[in-house]
Order: structure tokens, then sequence, then C-alpha cells
């Protein structure tokens, strides 16, 4: 058998730790692709002489063009901008949308079968733009956001009951933005519900907690944005993907109707295998989660229109 393809465009510090994941979870051969000279380069040839103390039997490549992505399984984009503390993610529009669209358009070109995970902000737009531009089927393109959202809201949970985060499972929807939808009502603790463990207050500040999460980080990291989450949150969803888990993440999705969304990317529960969004799962939701997810897809309609593909 052959190993497996991925490349990751963008090897910034998301990308660089996207790579690491990848290598250090032996999932397949990895490209790394950046347009600056000598960096992506410099950074998998790193990455590769880690391989003997870890043990890691992948080949690691560096390249400033497409040429080396030639026909990869699935490809992560990381490329663009990342936010400086006072900035939304929606605010790096402008800028970060000829930038994937335009790797898109090299994606596709030398990987015609490839599954496209987008981790570029404004998340959903950026997602929405990706499956628009490489003319995919919607199982093919998604964006990394769940994930990390749900990762989050689980640490958090964690760190308020001092129990293990691997018995934490927790759900969340919406957008990949602050008006994002944790629901405690679909989380539990090892099967026990989380609302069994925490007063509502402390919930709620959880979930507010949750929503702000990424700008947290911005704001103590002052020259950019978080990295080693996001990184495995796309890791996490290859993973998936290339050993075909049929594992259920919440992803940005391409909606057709679902939760009553038409014609636009965001996040809801998906089952992730070889093919790559093989079902959307719909949750019942209640009238109040309703209200929340229909905000959250106010928002990003609204990004989503600056676009002006619609
Ligand atoms: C975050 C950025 C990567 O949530 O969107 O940290």
């Amino acid at each position: 058998m052959s190993r497996k393809k991925i490349t990751i465009v963008g090897a910034g510090n998301v990308g660089a730790t996207a790579a690491h994941w990848a290598a250090a979870k032996e999932l397949g051969d990895v490209v790394l692709v950046d347009i600056i000279e000598g960096m992506p380069q410099g950074k998998a040839l790193d990455l590769m002489e880690a391989g003997p103390m870890e043990g890691f039997d992948v080949n690691v490549i560096g390249a400033n063009d497409y040429e080396a992505t030639k026909n990869s399984d699935v490809v992560i984009i990381t490329s663009g901008i990342a936010r400086k503390p006072g900035m939304s993610r929606e605010d790096l529009l402008n800028t970060n949308k000829q930038i994937v669209q335009s790797v898109v358009e090299q994606v596709v070109k030398y990987s015609p079968k490839c599954i496209i995970i987008i981790v570029s902000n404004p998340l959903d737009t950026m997602t929405y733009l990706a499956l628009k531009t490489s003319k995919f089927p919607r199982s093919r393109v998604m964006g990394q956001a769940g994930a990390l959202d749900v990762a989050r809201y689980e640490s958090f949970i964690a760190m308020e009951l001092g129990i293990s985060v691997e018995d934490i499972r927790a759900m969340l929807l919406g957008g990949h933005g602050d008006d994002m939808v944790p629901l405690p009502r679909f989380s539990t603790i090892n099967g026990i519900p989380v609302t069994d463990f925490l007063s509502k207050e402390k919930l709620d500040k959880i979930v507010e907690r949750t929503r702000k999460a990424g700008g947290e980080i911005v704001a103590l990291l002052k020259t950019g944005s978080a990295f080693y989450s996001p990184s495995l949150g796309a890791i996490t969803m290859a993973e998936a993907i290339l050993k075909d888990k049929k594992r259920i993440i919440p992803c940005c999705a391409y909606l057709e109707g679902e939760y009553g969304l038409k014609d636009i990317c965001f996040g809801v529960p998906v089952i992730l295998g070889a093919k790559g969004i093989e079902k959307i799962i719909q949750l019942k939701l209640n009238d109040e989660e309703k209200a929340l997810v229909k905000k959250s897809a106010e928002a990003v309609n609204k990004t989503i229109d600056e676009l002006g593909l619609r």
C-alpha cells in the first residue's frame, strides 16, 4: 500500500505545526508549500530530521510551487494573514480572499481528486469561496472550526471540574465567530449530562469563554493567533478522512437546507470518512438553540455576501 499524501499550504505557525502533527501521527507523506523561498524547505527538512527520534517514516518536503503537491489525497489550506489584537476574523476578508482563491485554483489543477480542508479566516466565508472556486462537490470541501471550538469548550469544562479531558464529549454548532453555539444539552462527561456537573451560571461562563477563545489567545500573543490547537483540528479531520474512520466531528460544511439554511458554509456535525463529508447530522434543537443558530448564520451570511459570489 502506498503512502497517503497530505499537502499543507502556508508554512506559518498553523501550517508548520500541522505538518508536525501529521508527521508525528505518521498519516502520510507531507508537502509543505509557501511562497517564501527556502522557508517551507527549511521547516520540512528540520521536521524530517526529527523522524529518527520519534520514529516516523514519512517524507516531508517543502516547495514554493504546486508541482510537488500533485495527486494529494488531502490538502489543508492555512494561507493568509492572521488576526492582531482588536481585529475580528471578518477584518481579514479582503486580504485573504485573493490569497485563498489563487491557492485553491493551483490545488485543484494538481490534485483534482483531493479533499480540501480550509483553515484560513474568516473561516466559513473562506470555505464558501474554496467550494465555489474548486467546483468540487460539497463532500470534498470543508472548513476546520468545530474540531477546535469543541476542543476549547471541552478544555474549559475539564479545567473547571478537574476531570480528564478524555471523558468529556461536547457538541457545538455554528460559524467560527463570536456567535458560535456551544450546546450544553448535547455535551456529556462519559455519557452523564454536563448539566449534572455544572450550574447554569458556570456553564454560561464556559460557553462565553469558548466563543471568545480565539480572541483570548490573540490578545495574549499580540503578534498572531492560535496555532497548536487549530492545526490539530485540521489534522484530526485529515486523520478521520485518510483512515476512513467515520468520526462525528463538527465541521464547516455547505448546507442545502439542513438546519433550515441554504447556500452557506456553516459549522454542523458531520460524519467524516474516506469520501470526505459522508453525512450531515441534524440535531433536534429546541427553540432557544434554533434562535442562536439563526443569529450565528446571519453573521456568517453577512460576510459571505461581501464576497459577491451569490
Ligand atoms: C482561532 C483562529 C485560528 O480561533 O480562528 O484561534
